[in-house]
């Protein structure tokens, strides 16, 4: 996602309502999302279901049944770090296995429609670089054949 902290924040203060896992509370969560970045990325999804302390099939069916909130249209969301101290261990090349791996476009997605790659410059994990997130999970000290066994999971 682009908004990160921002998105943390929301999460955060609708994590800490007494109705956290209520579907008022998600709902609104959902929207707020939306509203910053434009529609509710999976990674966002996953932050929110750790926080919340709920599954994250139960956002699906809510967005489902409200026609306004537009659920990313990908299963899986994969941020490869290209800040300098990765870029220094390799992570360009990574970049390029995980995009002939997934046959991946100029829209980021894909060829089978189910993973989006974004890059992001430093993730404030320098010292365990070059490092991966996998809808919003941190993956450390990436070597092509870690990469590769990663995604080959993906579904
Ligand atoms: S450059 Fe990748 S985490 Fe800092």
């Amino acid at each position: 996602m682009k908004n990160e902290n921002e998105i943390r924040e929301i999460i955060e203060y609708y994590a800490s309502q007494r109705n956290a896992a209520e579907q008022e509370n998600i709902v609104s969560m959902l929207r707020e999302i939306q509203e910053v970045e434009g529609y509710i990325p999976v990674d966002a999804q996953e932050m929110a279901a750790e926080k919340l302390g709920v599954k994250r099939v139960i956002f699906s069916c809510i967005m489902k049944r409200i026609p306004d909130l537009k659920e990313a249209n990908y299963s899986h969301e994969l941020v490869l770090c290209t800040g300098e101290r990765c870029q220094n261990k390799n992570s360009m090349v990574l970049l390029e296995t995980v995009k002939k791996e997934l046959k991946i476009a100029k829209d980021g997605l894909s060829a089978d429609k189910k993973v989006h790659l974004t890059t992001q410059n430093c993730m404030k994990q320098c010292r365990t670089s070059p490092n991966m997130k996998i809808d919003g999970k941190l993956y450390t000290g990436l070597t092509e054949e870690k990469v590769l066994g990663l995604i080959r999971t993906l579904k």
